[in-house]
C-alpha cells in the first residue's frame, strides 16, 4: 500500500512513522509513505497556504492553487491511488471503512488546516471525504495517522500474528472479550479459572459468552444494527430466561 500525505506540517509524522507496527510495515516493504509539503507549492514571499473567505466572516480557507498543486504532483506519482480529504464534514470512519480503504492500491490524504479547504479543490480532485468522528480537530493530520494506523494493520504480514486482526472487535460486530495474562492472582484478584483450564472449546465458549455480554452492556446499538447469528441468539435467550427466572423470584 502506497500513502501519500499532504499537509503544511510534515514534521507531525516522524515519529508516527519511526515506530511500532508502521515502522515495521515500512522496513519490510508492505507500505510507502510520502509526506508532501504543501507549502512547496505556495508562491510568494510569504509562501502562504490560506487567505480570508470570501463573503467574510472567523478563520482562513486554505487557497487552492498550491494545494492543486502538491495534490497534482503526489497524484502523478500515485496515478491509481484514491485522494481522501480529511474533514469534519466527510464519511463516519469506521473499522468497516477500514476493511474497505486496505483493497485500495493507494490512498492521497490531504489534511485540512484553518476553517476548511476552497470548494473548488474538494470538487476537482477529491475523492471522497473522511471524518474520523463528530469532533472538529485543529487539523486532518491526527486523523490521517489514525486511518493510516487502521488500514495498514489489516495488510497482511504487518502485524505479528495472521489472525489477530480477524479476532478484533468490531469485526464480528461484537467488541472482545477481556484479555488476561500474567500472574495468576493480581492484587488478591484471580484469572477466571477456564482460561487456565487448558479446555479449548470451554475457553472458547467463555470467549465468545464474555464478548457478547460486554457488547451487550457498552455498546448495544452494534447488536442492534445488524442480524444476529444462531449461536449469538441462543446465548441472548439463555440470559433471557435466567433474568426472567430472577425477576420472578
Ligand atoms: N479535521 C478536523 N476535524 C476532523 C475530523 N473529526 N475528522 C477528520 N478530519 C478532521
Amino acid at each position: 500500500m502506497d500513502y501519500g500525505i499532504l499537509t503544511i506540517f510534515p514534521g507531525i509524522f516522524d515519529s508516527f512513522l519511526a515506530h511500532g507496527i508502521i515502522r515495521r510495515a515500512v522496513a519490510d516493504g508492505i507500505i510507502t509513505v510520502s509526506v508532501t509539503d504543501i507549502r512547496d507549492f505556495a508562491k510568494g514571499r510569504h509562501r502562504e497556504t490560506d487567505d480570508r473567505p470570501y463573503g467574510g466572516g472567523a478563520g482562513m480557507v486554505m487557497k487552492p492553487e498550491p494545494l492543486a498543486e502538491a495534490i497534482k504532483t503526489v497524484r502523478n506519482k500515485q496515478p491509481d491511488a484514491k485522494t481522501i480529504l480529511l474533514s469534519p464534514q466527510g464519511r463516519p470512519f469506521q473499522q468497516q471503512t477500514a476493511d474497505e480503504l486496505a483493497r485500495e492500491n493507494g490512498l492521497i490524504f490531504i489534511c485540512g488546516r484553518y476553517e476548511g479547504v476552497d470548494e473548488r479543490v474538494c470538487r476537482a480532485y477529491i475523492d471522497e471525504e473522511v471524518s474520523i468522528g463528530d469532533y472538529i480537530l485543529t487539523g486532518g493530520e491526527p486523523a490521517a495517522m489514525v486511518i493510516i494506523d487502521a488500514v495498514t494493520r489489516l495488510l497482511p504480514g504487518s502485524l505479528g500474528c495472521e489472525d489477530s486482526a480477524e479476532k478484533d472487535s468490531f469485526s464480528d460486530g461484537r467488541l472482545e472479550h477481556p484479555h488476561y495474562t500474567r500472574p495468576p492472582v493480581f492484587e488478591g484478584e484471580a484469572v477466571p479459572e477456564v482460561l487456565l483450564s487448558g479446555n479449548h472449546a470451554a475457553i472458547e465458549t467463555w470467549r465468545f459468552e464474555e464478548a457478547l455480554l460486554r457488547t451487550l452492556v457498552r455498546r448495544p446499538d452494534l447488536l442492534a444494527n445488524r442480524a444476529l447469528s444462531k449461536a449469538e441468539e441462543e446465548v441472548l435467550k439463555r440470559w433471557c430466561r435466567h433474568i426472567e427466572k430472577l425477576v420472578a423470584e
